[in-house]
């Protein structure tokens, strides 16, 4: 790879990968969550995703080249993080709060990797390009956003405050047979 063209169909590339790895892990992830408010978040973030994937072939379309089938090595391993946490056999209620995370942290990985590619698109001229990326890179922030509201709504039914509150009144029951 020599020029700066290859390096942005390159990026392209890995980022078509991305959308569509999400396509379907989106699926995955309102498949498993119990409650209806995450699964319809998912499953419209899920629509959102495959307009997503849409405009980037339409970038490859604008530029009269062709997508090239590739692995985001990036993305691929927070979906099998995603996927291991599955074998931890989770209670309902805290793969809800882990769903979320898992979301939040991809839709962070999309972001910076948009903004990389508008930043190149605007520097090599392609207008088009980079209106589509922007367009992209918007609702990906907005996803976010909705993701960092729910976890701020959504907590594990224990969240272990109990304990802490507990201890302090044992230590001071220690204290007190002490002296
Ligand atoms: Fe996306």
């Amino acid at each position: 790879m020599q020029t700066a063209h290859e390096f942005f169909i390159h990026e392209l590339n890995e980022m078509l990968d991305v959308e569509q790895r999400l396509v379907e892990a989106l699926g995955e992830l309102e498949a498993q969550s119990s409650r209806p408010e995450l699964k319809k978040a998912f499953a419209a973030h899920r629509q959102q995703t495959e307009k997503h994937e849409e405009r980037v072939r339409q970038i490859f379309e604008e530029l009269e080249e062709t997508p090239e089938q590739t692995e985001c090595k990036g993305i691929k391993g927070l979906i099998e993080e995603a996927h291991a946490f599955m074998e931890e056999t989770p209670s309902e209620d805290l793969l809800d709060v882990f769903n979320i995370g898992a979301a939040s942290k991809s839709e962070s990985y999309e972001i910076c990797a948009y903004k990389s590619l508008v930043q190149l698109a605007t520097d090599m001229g392609h207008r088009k390009a980079a209106q589509l990326l922007k367009q992209n890179l918007r609702e990906e922030e907005q996803t976010l956003k909705k993701m960092e509201t729910f976890s701020k709504k959504i907590k594990p039914e224990q969240s272990g405050m109990e304990e802490e509150e507990k201890q302090p009144a044992r230590r001071r029951t220690r204290r007190s047979k002490a002296a």
